[in-house]
């Protein structure tokens, strides 16, 4: 069993970017978050340069004690609006034992208590079904059917 109160959220950035590549990379996370394909050391440490300068996106490395075990974050955040966009994705070894529940509880707080969000926003394949219900068990709702893209979207009121 695992402990919740182990899981944290930890900033990204130049210490721990490696872990970006190394989750998005392995099994089959790239293709189900969208990527055609595995991403280079140089298109991650490139992604970081823009990443830092980008203040409408915000992404945590997941770890559990100190294992690394997933990248979760917010993007378009807009503060205005009071809304943005979420997206998960976990190691292969840790998935299955509540830690992308847990994560996603604290990134929607950090997102309600630091920007004031209060529309979650987020797509997904629509094959992805292990996602798909995952995102429902945590009270995301169905808004949009996208075909061309065979993409759903969900959003979460917070
Ligand atoms: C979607 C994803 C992030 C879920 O992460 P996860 O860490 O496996 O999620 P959880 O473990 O919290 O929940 C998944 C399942 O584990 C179960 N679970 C929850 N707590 C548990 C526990 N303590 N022990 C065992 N199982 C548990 C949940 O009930 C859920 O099972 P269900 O399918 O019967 O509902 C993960 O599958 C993933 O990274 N997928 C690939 C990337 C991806 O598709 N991202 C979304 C792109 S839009």
């Amino acid at each position: 069993m695992i402990n919740p109160i182990q899981i944290k959220l930890n900033d990204l950035n130049a210490n721990n970017i490696s872990h970006r590549m190394r989750i998005i990379n392995g099994g089959d996370n790239y293709k189900l978050i969208g990527l055609s394909h595995k991403i280079s050391e140089a298109e991650n440490i490139n992604w970081l340069d823009g990443y830092e300068k980008d203040s409408s996106k915000k992404l945590f490395v997941i770890t559990y004690g100190e294992k690394p075990c997933g990248l979760i974050g917010l993007t378009k955040i807009n503060q205005s609006a009071g809304s943005a966009n979420l997206f998960i994705v976990n190691d292969g070894r840790y998935k299955n034992k509540g830690i992308g529940s847990r994560a996603m509880d604290l990134v929607i707080t950090y997102a309600k208590n630091k920007y004031g969000i209060t529309s979650i926003f987020l797509t997904v394949k629509d094959k992805n079904t292990v996602a798909i219900d995952f995102y429902k068990k945590l009270g995301f709702k169905e808004i949009k059917n996208n075909p061309l893209e065979n993409e759903l979207e969900f959003v979460l009121n917070i």
